[in-house]
């Protein structure tokens, strides 16, 4: 089959995809839908699923918004593996089949739209921001908190999380215990407790320290074999664990966030970083 687009014609292979169909709303049970389309080069499983709902069936619901691996809004079961479909192209699936189903270890709200309300609170639940003793500083800020180049480097890997939930649903211990905090908020409880400019590790310890905290996390590492950012839940999982025993055994000291600076000689905004915006919120 041959598709048009810019006055070039493109030769297209055709692909079935094979998508599943469901709505909590609805008594209806679980079903699979069979769709042909035609696929060209360079072509991702959600191009695929936006050509299902433009031309061929417009009752197909997905849910995607930036189309580049940035608003994590896509995350799918694909083949038998969870991820991003903005992020997969259907040639690098080697299948002429395309399997299509919700991330598994979420309920699912209508055909392949995961209920991301369990991902969401327990991120919030870890305090996923900078927590200062003194908050006055943070709510009306007179500098910026110093940090340098190698002590964002401890955290940098972890800020890449974009909440997509992909890691979670691969997680086996999320499978079978569903109040198990998961790697997308154990490494973000990670990502800011490590971070020099935070005092908020202790408020963060009553919850990943509890029954289903990060000690149910037993090391498989599926979360981050899958990860579509190179976040490494997993390794952030050791780390954070490692902070709580050094904290047990007093051998952790309680560290000072790091100082308010004003940009003097010493300490100077880089050339390329340009200043930031005006405050839009008092
Ligand atoms: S850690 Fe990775 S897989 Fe998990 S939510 Fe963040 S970006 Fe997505
Ligand atoms: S390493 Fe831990 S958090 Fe990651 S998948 Fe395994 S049990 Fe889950
Ligand atoms: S559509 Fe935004 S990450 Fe895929």
């Amino acid at each position: 089959m041959a598709i048009e687009k810019n006055q070039e014609i493109v030769e297209a292979k055709i692909v079935k995809f094979k998508v599943f169909r469901f709505s909590s709303e609805e008594s209806d049970e679980p079903s699979f839908k069979i769709y042909e389309i035609p696929v060209k080069k360079g072509m991702t499983v959600l191009d695929g699923l936006i050509h299902i709902k433009e031309n061929l069936d417009s009752t197909l619901n997905f849910r995607y918004s930036c189309r580049m691996g940035v608003c994590g809004s896509c995350g799918m079961f694909i083949n038998g593996l969870p991820a991003l479909g903005c992020h997969t192209q259907i040639s690098h699936l080697n299948s002429d089949i395309v399997e299509v189903k919700p991330l598994p270890n979420y309920y699912v709200i209508r055909d392949i739209v995961p209920d991301f309300n369990s991902l969401f609170q327990k991120h919030k639940s870890v305090k996923p921001f900078i927590i200062r003793e003194h908050i006055e500083e943070l709510g009306n800020p007179t500098s910026e908190y110093f940090q340098t180049e190698e002590e964002k480097e401890l955290i940098s890997q972890f800020t890449y999380c974009i909440k997509c939930g992909v890691c979670s649903s691969a997680c086996p211990t999320l499978a079978t215990d569903s109040e198990f905090l998961g790697p997308q908020a154990i490494s973000q409880a990670y990502r800011y407790s490590a971070d020099t400019r935070d005092e908020g590790f202790l408020e963060r310890i009553k919850i990943l320290d509890s029954s289903h905290g990060c000690w149910r996390c037993h090391f498989a590492s599926s979360c981050s074999q899958v990860c579509p950012k190179g976040v490494d839940p997993a390794f952030a999982s050791q780390l954070i664990k490692r902070e709580i025993l050094l904290m047990r055994f007093g051998l952790k000291k309680k560290r000072k966030g790091a100082p308010i600076t004003t940009l003097t000689k010493e300490v100077k905004r880089l050339e390329e970083i340009p200043e930031p915006p005006k405050r839009t919120l008092r």
